[in-house]
């Protein structure tokens, strides 16, 4: 294993590393305007969101790693203390890119962008109409991490209207995580996109209490077969199947016709039903999966 002190680094080395380890990362697509009404508009991935009552996120225009300068859109924050927050996804990712050019102060990145303007409702700098999903933000503190190059600024930035395209709606008003095409930024030049075929769920753990790994027999816990992955679902039953349970599912076709063939081959046996038990967890049978690792 690598061990880096970070003081031993610098800030591009930092970075590099930094961004690549905590990713992927969202992007937000920031639109300010400064006290003369010149409307910037630049996308960061340092950012969140943080708190849900108020309704918060946070996002960080760092101080320019190559100069130590501050970033346009720090300077118009400080004059003006409003923001909206689009949400970016895969059919703008190269004009969200293009927008993060550094263009000299004053010069408006929807254009050079080729983005559309659309007026906010509550707020001076106006939307991306382009956006799934926009927010109309009230900043409410700017928190410095340092004045050295690379040091963030923490923009905290209260979100006080949220505007969503139907578009990525489901049937109950709900974003839908399958139409909404997020696109996310990694280390070097990395994104992703977040499309239907890489999309999975994992149940929120037992609303009572799941028994824990430590609590899974020690053969189970040390099978050559089953993965961490295997031993967290399996972690999380509330209790196990009791003897009547496993009797009764002993009886199946499958299960004789395995523990037949297993006779007096304790070993080749495990392995089957591991194996079995693998299976069924993949497919999301959890309790089944438990009466065929207690039938060793
Ligand atoms: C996807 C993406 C994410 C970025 N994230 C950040 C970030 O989190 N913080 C930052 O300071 N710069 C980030 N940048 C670079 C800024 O967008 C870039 O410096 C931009 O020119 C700043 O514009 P401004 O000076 O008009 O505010 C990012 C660039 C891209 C393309």
């Amino acid at each position: 294993m690598l061990t880096i002190k970070t003081s031993d680094l610098s800030p591009v080395q930092l970075q590099s590393y930094l961004n690549a380890a905590v990713a992927p990362r969202p992007v937000c697509f920031a639109s300010t305007i400064d006290k003369a009404g010149n409307i910037n508009l630049s996308p960061f991935s340092y950012f969140n969101v943080f708190s849900v009552n108020p309704p918060v996120c946070v996002f960080s225009p760092s101080r320019r790693v190559k100069d130590n300068t501050t970033k346009h859109t720090l300077e118009n924050l400080k004059e003006v203390p409003e923001c909206v927050i689009n949400i970016v996804n895969y059919d703008m990712v190269h004009q969200v890119s293009l927008s993060s050019v550094e263009y000299a102060k004053g010069v408006n990145e929807f254009i050079k962008s080729g983005l559309t303007m659309l007026p906010s409702d509550l707020v001076k700098p106006p939307r991306v109409a382009e956006s799934p999903v926009q927010f109309e933000c009230v900043v409410k503190d700017i928190i410095h991490l340092g004045h050295s190059a690379g040091a963030g600024n923490l923009v905290i930035a209260e979100i006080k209207l949220m505007h969503i395209s139907e578009a990525v709606l489901d049937s109950e008003g709900k974003i839908d995580q399958q139409k909404i095409d997020h696109v996310a930024r990694l280390g070097g030049d990395w994104y992703c996109r977040v499309t239907p075929d890489n999309l999975f769920e994992v149940a929120k753990p037992n609303k009572n209490m799941g028994i824990g790994v430590d609590a899974i027999p020690f053969a189970i816990r040390n099978s050559k077969i089953l993965t961490g992955n295997d031993l967290g679902q399996l972690g999380n039953v509330e209790a196990l199947p009791n003897d009547n349970e496993i009797d009764a599912y002993a009886q199946s076709q499958e299960i004789k016709e395995l523990l037949d063939a297993t006779i007096g081959d304790s070993q080749t046996r495990e392995i089957q039903l591991h194996l079995k038990a693998k299976n069924l967890l993949d497919e999301g049978k959890v309790y089944e999966a438990w009466m065929v690792l207690l039938l060793v």
